[in-house]
């Protein structure tokens, strides 16, 4: 038998979110909530991780992917019948059984990992987590005996008032011993008059079966706050991105105010990077040792290298090599790859392209589906006219060329290494290495090294 297998409850219909996405798909620090207990489970090193799913569990397969096994519950009968439906795939499978939810993103590993080792020390039928609170939000509470011992969960509905006194709460996560599990989940009776059957009703079974039920009480409820409508999910999101924004602090990045920079778990940035405000990292994206990014960017995909800046600026699925600046006003797009030293700001756009290191781009032009070798002057507006309105076609501009101001390229062109494009040149037809050419449309007129014909005045 495997050490651990993990359940995460995900079937519930979220309605309360008022959504046509299921509840676990909205997303927390950038990803679907329900993808922070499939990662908790897996760095405790859970081996399988069932999801049970249900209404909309298409669309979560699709998000969540592989790697997960899915146990599916038609109706929406309780926690107790959501796990059973995990049974088929665990049964005899491992020691122990973690139960999670699929709506609590803020539980942290540490808790998990100490509710597992509490529970590998004393192999108690269950080791529940408890928390206290003045609050109880609804939650079920946790049922003593004068000796301490855990007898019972009850859940609010149902509660005396004595038991509704009871400030500790039942927090939902769980881990059972799995041969007990699987045996005894059955005997969880319906309640009606729903015939709901719950989880928390396999406290009071073991308990009657002389088997002992541990718990690990915490003193925070910010972890184990489940998301039900979108005024949650703002809450987490908050309390989840003051984590990412810690954590980068500790690896050394500077951010300016950690309160308006939102930047996606997935992301990672380099020491000595300095954030400034109103600056969104998101998704797959990678950001190297002493960057300044910020106010006012958003970055989604991107991979960005070394001593780069990014200020006012949109940059996705783009690549920037060391000592890049873009900005203000950038926008790269999917493909644009900037190399080393590049600079691009005010008003310009690069998409599907590569740009050589050292060249310049500084106004108001569009770069699309472009080859630019090193050291190349883009003269202020100038534009790749990549699309016959029908097909996208490439441009090539080679190393050390100079575009003059406002040079329109019609492609498919290409403009020759060291060559010089004058300003407001339709460029139809490849300009040659070293070559001047200008005009409408833009012709060449002398090989750079011959010297400039008398005009006879
Ligand atoms: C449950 C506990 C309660 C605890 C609280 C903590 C029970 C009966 N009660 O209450 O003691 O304090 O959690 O948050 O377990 N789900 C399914 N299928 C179902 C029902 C639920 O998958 O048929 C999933 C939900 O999607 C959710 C989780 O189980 O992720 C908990 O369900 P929820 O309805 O929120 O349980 P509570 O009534 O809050
Ligand atoms: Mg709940």
């Amino acid at each position: 038998m495997g050490e651990i297998a993990a359940v995460i409850l995900a079937a519930g219909q979220g309605t309360r979110m008022r959504s046509a996405l299921p509840k676990v798909l909205h997303t927390v620090a950038g990803i679907p909530m329900v993808m922070w207990s499939v990662r908790r489970a897996r760095e405790l090193g859970a081996e399988p991780i069932v999801l049970v799913v249900g209404k909309g569990a298409e669309a979560v397969k699709e998000a969540v992917g592989g790697g997960v096994l899915y146990a599916f519950q038609a109706e929406r009968l309780g926690t107790g019948h959501a796990a059973l439906q995990a049974r088929e795939l665990l049964q005899g499978k491992t020691a122990a059984v973690l139960v999670l939810y699929g709506d609590m993103p803020l539980l942290r590993l540490d808790t998990l990992e100490r509710l597992v080792s509490l529970h590998k020390e004393r192999k108690p039928a269950i080791t529940l987590l408890s928390v206290e609170s003045e609050d109880s939000m609804g939650f079920g509470r946790v049922v003593r005996d004068e000796a301490g011992r855990v007898t019972a969960i009850v859940e609010e509905a149902v509660a005396t008032r004595d038991v509704l006194a009871l400030r500790e709460l039942n927090c939902g996560v769980y881990c059972f011993d799995g041969e007990w599990l699987w045996q005894h989940l059955p005997e969880v009776p319906a309640t009606q008059p729903k015939g709901e059957r719950y989880l928390t009703d396999t406290v009071a079974l073991a308990v009657a079966g002389g088997r002992c039920v541990d718990v690990l009480t915490i003193s925070g409820v910010a972890e184990v706050q489940g998301i039900n409508t979108r005024v949650h999910l703002a809450r987490c999101e908050r309390i989840a991105r003051e984590r990412v924004a810690e954590r980068l602090m500790l690896e050394g990045v500077t951010l300016i105010d950690p309160a308006t920079v939102y930047v996606d778990e997935s992301v990672r940035l380099g020491r000595d990077t300095v954030i400034y405000p109103n600056t969104h990292l998101q998704g797959d994206t990678i950001v190297g040792e002493s960057c300044v990014l910020g106010p006012n960017t958003i970055v989604r995909d991107t991979t960005i290298g070394d001593s780069c800046r990014v200020v006012a600026s949109v940059l996705e699925g783009a690549t920037l090599e060391d000592e890049v600046s873009v900005g203000p006003f950038g926008h790269l797009r999917e493909g644009a790859h900037l190399g080393r030293g590049v600079h691009m700001g005010n008003f310009g756009e690069v998409k599907n392209s590569y740009l050589g290191p050292g060249t310049k781009m500084g106004h108001v032009s569009y770069i699309g589906d472009a080859q630019v070798g090193a050291d190349v002057n883009v003269g202020a507006g100038t534009i790749t006219c990549n699309f016959d309105g029908v097909r996208k076609h490439r441009t090539t501009i080679g190393a050390g060329a100079f575009l003059g101001s406002g040079t329109m390229l019609v492609a498919p062109v290409s403009v020759g290494r060291g060559a010089m494009v004058g300003a407001g040149s339709v460029v139809t037809r490849d300009v040659p290495d070293e070559t001047l050419a200008y005009g409408v449309p833009a012709r060449p007129k002398r090989r750079l090294d011959e010297a400039e014909p008398d005009d006879g005045e």
